[in-house]
């Protein structure tokens, strides 16, 4: 019997020098990526996703790199942060290489640590298009709560869809 191979997964803070190999992976990976995230038609060049890292850098969400194996398999972020009421949203996604093994749940655990622990945030939403399986999935296996639909909440290629409204408050933090 062959075990299978435990991918090393670490989350890192993107750089402009990421850009090209950034821009490889969403340009490999558009078709999927495109069915539910806004911004991929508009990443056409590395120069696209170099101005992307750059606003990230600029910016005032944090955003990491997921990094599989050494290389870049997807990103995840925290973005809307409310200071006064200590809230935030996390946003991700995954190369289609990757999806399936359970790599979204360790970047989320550890962005879950992050946003409750060094942040001080005290609630986390995720917003998903209902019919975005994987990532409602994803989402309820790292406890989130279903709070709620939100009708034609996401406008994606054109077509209105239901979404998902999902929020996790660090007392329901499970450990680990
Ligand atoms: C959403 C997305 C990140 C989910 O990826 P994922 O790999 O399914 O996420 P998880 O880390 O939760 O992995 C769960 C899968 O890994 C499997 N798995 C393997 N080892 C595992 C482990 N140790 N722990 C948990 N799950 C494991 C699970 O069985 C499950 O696979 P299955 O659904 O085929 O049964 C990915 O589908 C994606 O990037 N989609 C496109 C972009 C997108 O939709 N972003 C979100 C917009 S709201």
């Amino acid at each position: 019997m062959i075990a299978e191979l435990q991918h090393a997964v670490a989350l890192r803070a993107p750089a402009t020098a990421d850009a090209d190999e950034l821009f490889a992976r969403v340009d490999a990976c558009r078709k999927t990526l495109r069915a539910w995230l806004p911004w991929v038609d508009a990443t056409r060049s590395p120069d696209d996703s170099r101005a992307f890292l750059e606003s990230v850098s600029a910016g005032k969400s944090p955003a990491w790199l997921i990094e599989v194996d050494g290389r870049i398999g997807g990103m995840i972020d925290i973005h809307g942060i409310c200071k006064v009421n200590r809230i935030g949203h996390i946003g991700y996604w995954l190369a289609d290489g990757h999806v399936g093994r359970g790599i979204m749940q360790q970047a989320l655990s550890r962005v879950q640590a992050i946003a409750f622990d060094e942040l001080g945030l005290h609630r986390l939403a995720i917003i998903a298009a209902r019919e975005n399986r994987r990532s409602c999935a994803a989402a309820e296996r790292q406890g989130f709560k279903l709070e709620g639909v939100l009708r034609e909440h996401l406008l994606l290629d054109g077509r209105r869809w239901d979404a998902c409204h999902y929020g996790l408050l660090a007392s329901e933090r499970r450990a680990g």
